[in-house]
């Protein structure tokens, strides 16, 4: 009965993880997740109020399929702020989550056959997405000596005449690593040497920086002409702590931007009204909460990654944005546990799991193996009691 699509399909590996933690926790036991991918403090309370009032105001019904006028409008306005570059309000889209908008991308910008160059280190969803749609996923391996980031030189080496995306996220999920600026006109001279290569920049993290300015180095901010091969892809799931109410948006390309809204017209139809006039109140009156959030992520960062180099075999680098430490386990790949040797990133998060109910992402399911992805966006207490677990692991491997 199922397509050829659906039989390959695998559910997201950071959603599966999460539910499996769940389900322990269901069970009785005292999990403690390290796999999540948002905020654990709630939505601001001023983005609720709006929320409901828009609810009280009947915004309940279809809206515009490219979003509202009013968030359109607001959203140009501070990527303009952010990245220095002017939109009109029919440069914006809106829709349902990054996830569907960088879906909505791929489908409007790859045809089948098409190669797509994904630097790993890669968030989990990019590889299928760019599957789904039929384009080639290539991905441009990095390592630790290259700070997990895809040089030009690499990208480089994988271009063929097929090459029509650059997925680029800075800072990263899942090493929270940020490209700087130099890194970027590496990348700016390679696309001047590619003009058919259109570059997606997934900036859902780059306003949760802990280093320099309060907005990562971008790539307009080095070539504002390339405005029109960019496609900004922003949204409020992690800089507001929205992440349940579905709301994002892509700046670019005005054919672009207009074939996505078709696409979405023809799929979810719009975003949630109500989560859009939410959405509005976050750009235009969350700042200080978010600079909170920012002081209290950077707290957190530097707590944990000091704890967890103090565990014997564990070795992690500073995160420079995002919420993720990035932690290399290669020393005690091939140990055991309980007669069970832990091979692969994914055997070791496995064991840490049912061992000590913590919850981490496998390094392999981003295309690197050897490391391990742990979110920081816990509660400090939390933190402290997972290293502490981590510690009991370590300790118990043969
Ligand atoms: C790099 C990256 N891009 C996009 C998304 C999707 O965000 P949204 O909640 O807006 O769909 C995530 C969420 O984990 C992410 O980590």
């Amino acid at each position: 009965m199922l397509s050829k699509k659906a039989l390959s399909l695998k559910p997201s590996p950071t959603l599966a993880i999460a539910a499996k933690a769940k389900e322990l926790a269901a069970q009785g036991h005292s999990v403690i997740s390290l796999s999540v991918g948002e905020p654990d403090w709630d939505t601001f309370a001023a983005i609720k109020d709006a929320g409901c009032q828009a609810i009280q105001a009947g915004q309940t019904k279809y809206g515009p399929s490219n979003g509202s006028p009013q968030l359109r409008t607001a959203v140009a306005h501070r990527t303009k702020e952010l990245l220095g570059v002017d939109y009109t309000p029919n440069e914006v889209t809106v829709s349902a989550g990054a996830k569907f908008i960088l879906y909505a991308a791929l489908q409007m910008l790859v045809d089948p056959g098409d190669e797509v160059l994904i630097p790993a280190p890669y968030w989990v969803s990019y590889p299928t997405m760019v599957e789904l749609v039929d384009g080639v996923p290539v991905i441009v391996q990095s390592d630790e000596l290259s700070g997990f980031k895809a040089q030009g030189v690499h990208l480089e080496k994988k271009v063929t005449p097929k090459t029509k995306v650059l997925l680029l996220n800075s800072p990263n999920n899942p090493t929270g690593q940020m490209y700087t600026r130099a890194e970027i006109e590496g990348i700016v001279s390679f696309l001047r040497r590619h003009p058919q290569i259109v570059v997606i920049s997934d900036d859902i993290y780059n306003q949760l920086v802990f280093e320099g300015e309060k907005v990562a180095p971008h790539i307009l901010h080095v070539a504002p002409d390339l405005k029109d091969r960019v496609l900004v892809v922003n949204g409020a799931s992690k800089t507001y702590s929205m992440t349940g109410w579905r709301i994002a948006w892509a700046l670019g390309n005005e054919s672009l931007i207009k074939a996505m809204s078709n696409y979405q017209s023809q799929t979810v139809s719009c975003a949630s009204p109500f989560t859009q006039t939410a959405a509005l109140t976050g750009l235009q009156a969350c700042d200080a909460e978010v600079l909170r959030g920012v002081e209290l992520l950077r707290e957190r960062r530097n707590l944990f990654v000091e704890a967890l180099n103090n565990v014997p075999g564990w070795r992690s680098g500073l995160p420079q944005g995002a919420f993720y430490v990035w932690a290399d386990i290669r020393e005690l790949l091939g140990r055991r546990w309980h007669g069970r040797e832990l091979k692969t990133s994914n055997d070791f998060a496995s064991a840490l799991l049912e061992s000590q109910y913590v919850a981490v992402v496998p390094g392999a399911e981003s295309g690197l193996d050897g490391y391990l992805r742990l979110s920081f966006a816990v509660h400090e207490r939390d933190l402290n009691e997972a290293v502490k677990r981590i510690r009991l692991f370590t300790d118990s491997l043969d």
